[in-house]
């Protein structure tokens, strides 16, 4: 049998040649990385989660006349989305300042803050994907100014979206990040969200507790990471089954 064809592995997913051109499949791989992929480890299960949890906020964004990428899930870790030209920018939505905001400007975490803001990072490993401004961006050609007001306004869409999901469940959607792509339709080109929405790429807190559910447990040891994004699941009904291994048979005396 002919194996698929790997096109790029990175630090949570591989992508593999999908059946029918401009389509990938896309694999969640259980690799947890922080700080730069300075701080790695396996978190069993997670590439399940956020294989269904993406699957659950692409398909959601969709019904609301809001593009992806995703097309649909094919199993436990995989799902075929359609092969887009990624804009090599990390779109960040804060609602509350946390993490680099934070440090950045001396903000208390979890301060509301007075709208949400759009921060734009290079998507750059070797540079630790550095802020930029729009200036930066058009005069290096990464985006034009068009593609800057699309990707705004898509990215406040997809808080909103993402807010009010969170919010039926409790939960505070404090920051997210996501990455945009162009798909060409002749010489028109149109923005789609790509890549992934889980909590791998999103700051979650219980609203009642201000738990973490998000990567920050595994970046900050808070605890066990999938129970966490296990926890984030159950609540929004999108849970799978059989995300924990199978029991091993027990020994009868
Ligand atoms: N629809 C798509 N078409 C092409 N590339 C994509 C698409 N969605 C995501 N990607 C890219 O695939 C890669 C996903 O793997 P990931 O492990 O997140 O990589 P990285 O370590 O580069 O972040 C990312 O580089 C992302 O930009
Ligand atoms: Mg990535």
């Amino acid at each position: 049998m002919a194996r698929r064809k790997k096109v790029y592995e990175g630090k949570a997913k591989i992508l593999y040649e999908g059946p029918e051109p401009g389509t990938l499949v896309q694999y969640f791989k259980d690799d947890a990385t922080a700080f730069n992929a300075q701080k790695r480890a396996i978190i069993e299960g997670k590439g399940v989660l956020n294989n269904r949890l993406s699957e659950f906020f692409m398909k959601g964004l969709a019904q609301i006349g809001v593009p992806t990428h995703f097309i649909r899930r094919i199993n436990m870790r995989e799902q075929l989305i359609r092969s887009v030209e990624i804009i090599p920018l990390e779109v960040v939505v804060r609602n509350y300042a946390a993490g680099s905001m934070s440090t950045r400007l001396g903000l208390e975490e979890g301060t509301l803050l007075p709208r949400p803001i759009v921060e734009f990072c290079l998507k750059d490993d070797a540079l630790g994907d550095p802020l930029v401004s729009e200036e930066h961006i058009v005069a290096f050609g990464w985006a034009n100014q068009q593609d800057l007001d699309d990707m705004v306004a898509l990215a406040l869409r997809v808080n909103d979206f993402l807010s009010g999901c969170f919010l039926a469940v409790g939960i505070k959607l404090v920051d997210f990040k996501i990455e945009i792509g162009r798909i060409w339709d002749g010489d028109y080109q149109r923005l789609v969200v790509a890549d992934e929405i889980s909590p791998d790429s999103c700051r979650l807190w219980d609203m009642e507790t201000g738990q973490k559910l998000d990567k920050d447990v595994f970046r900050r040891d808070l605890g066990n990471l999938t129970d966490a994004y296990t926890e984030v699941a159950r609540r929004l009904g999108v849970l799978p089954q059989n995300v924990t291994p199978a029991q091993k048979p027990k020994l009868i005396n």
